[in-house]
């Protein structure tokens, strides 16, 4: 884009028709420029020319659903296709991680201390210690992103029911007015609306074809989209998680697809509702863990992912469903260890300052 037709864009008025003839004479520019901008989609124009037609019918759906434009902008900006990063072929010896960071901190500086602490404090209340051992702190303790699973072991059938009816399932229904219903889960979803889908591709878990699925809480039923034949759809889960190769050796991916149609009819170009629906997301996600961690299973998140080609490979309508990123659970392979976060245990020291 050249200046002068930024200049034309900041110009114009996002919700009234300027005569072309106005807008190139205010500007000092031939008319030819603003068809140009036209034609390549810059502009919107009332003409019936397909370019045209089709900037119009889309930004009318954008509004008609209820985006709001800088939502729209971020999230069409951040969308990946096709790209394959370094993490699954690079080495992952700890004395290579430890260089990649220092190369990472000579060129960035020092990374700002793992303890904050507010210097301007007025007073400091000491708490009392509180004991974190029973069983359903052990279960969030031992929570962890697993990257190494058991290859030839598929994840028994009632373990991924679980995971899936835990996380995704509805554990109850409210009819907040006439055809206007909410649904309960075990996380919570701004504004009630529950607005994220699963949609499983499943690779080695007993009892089920490998593929494409879409878990429906309604009847606890999975419905199968594609088959896929278990190789094969390892190797589209690595390429979906952009060359994350030990994460498609778990037995499922579970992707999350928000409705963004449902979320917006109520929060109809907010400001905040984009973001909503990302916590909405990350709240599944660690219930998703927790529910793997009390069965010791493997599990993770990620949001490096190629959720372009994720929606046109479940024919998703991508204005109305956005894959935001995806879970994954499978038996864990405790013989390797190199990929994950192992730190030391850690209570709070009176003396603890921040570093
Ligand atoms: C939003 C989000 C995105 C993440 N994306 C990735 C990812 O792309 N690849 C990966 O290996 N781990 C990913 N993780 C996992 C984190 O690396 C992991 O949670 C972190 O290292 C802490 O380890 P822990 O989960 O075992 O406590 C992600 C976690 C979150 C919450």
């Amino acid at each position: 884009m050249s200046a002068d037709e930024v200049g034309v864009i900041a110009s114009l008025s996002a919700d009234r028709w300027h005569p072309v003839a106005d807008v190139a004479e205010s500007r000092a520019l031939p008319i030819a420029t603003i068809h140009s901008m036209v034609d390549r989609q810059l502009v919107c124009s009332d003409g019936d020319d397909p370019a045209a037609t089709r900037l119009r019918e889309a930004e009318a759906r954008l509004e008609s659903i209820g985006w709001h434009p800088h939502a729209a902008v971020y999230h069409a900006l951040s969308g990946w296709q096709g790209v394959s990063g370094e993490e699954g072929s690079r080495c992952h010896a700890a004395i290579a991680q430890v260089e990649r960071l220092q190369r990472h901190a000579s060129s960035h500086g020092r990374l700002p201390s793992h303890f904050h602490r507010r210097d301007d404090a007025l007073d400091r209340v000491r708490l009392p210690p509180e004991p974190f051992d029973d069983d359903f702190a052990r279960v969030l303790r031992n929570r962890r992103t697993t990257r190494h699973f058991r290859k030839g072991v598929p994840l028994p059938l009632a373990h991924f029911t679980r995971l899936l009816h835990g996380t995704f399932g509805a554990m109850g229904t409210e009819t907040l007015a006439p055809g206007m219903v909410a649904i309960r889960r075990t996380s919570p979803s701004g504004g009630g609306l529950h607005p994220i889908e699963a949609y499983p591709l499943v690779m080695d878990v007993e009892g089920l074809q490998p593929g494409f699925y879409h878990y429906e809480p309604a009847t606890h039923m999975l419905a199968l989209l594609e088959s896929i034949p278990s190789n094969p759809a390892r190797e589209l889960a690595a390429t979906l998680l952009i060359g994350q190769t030990y994460f498609a050796q778990a037995s499922a991916l579970v992707f999350h697809v928000a409705r963004i149609d449902r979320h917006h009819w109520k929060y109809r170009r907010h400001p905040k509702a984009y973001k909503a629906v990302l916590l909405d997301s990350g709240h599944l996600s660690q219930t998703f863990h927790l529910l793997a961690a009390e069965r010791a299973l493997g599990a993770f998140y990620t949001a490096a992912i190629n959720d372009v080609d994720v929606s046109r490979r479940l024919h998703l309508d991508p204005l109305r469903e956005a894959v935001i990123a995806a879970n994954g659970v499978g038996v864990i392979d405790h013989r390797q260890n190199e990929l994950h976060l192992n730190p030391e245990p850690y209570a709070p020291r009176p003396d603890a300052l921040a570093c």
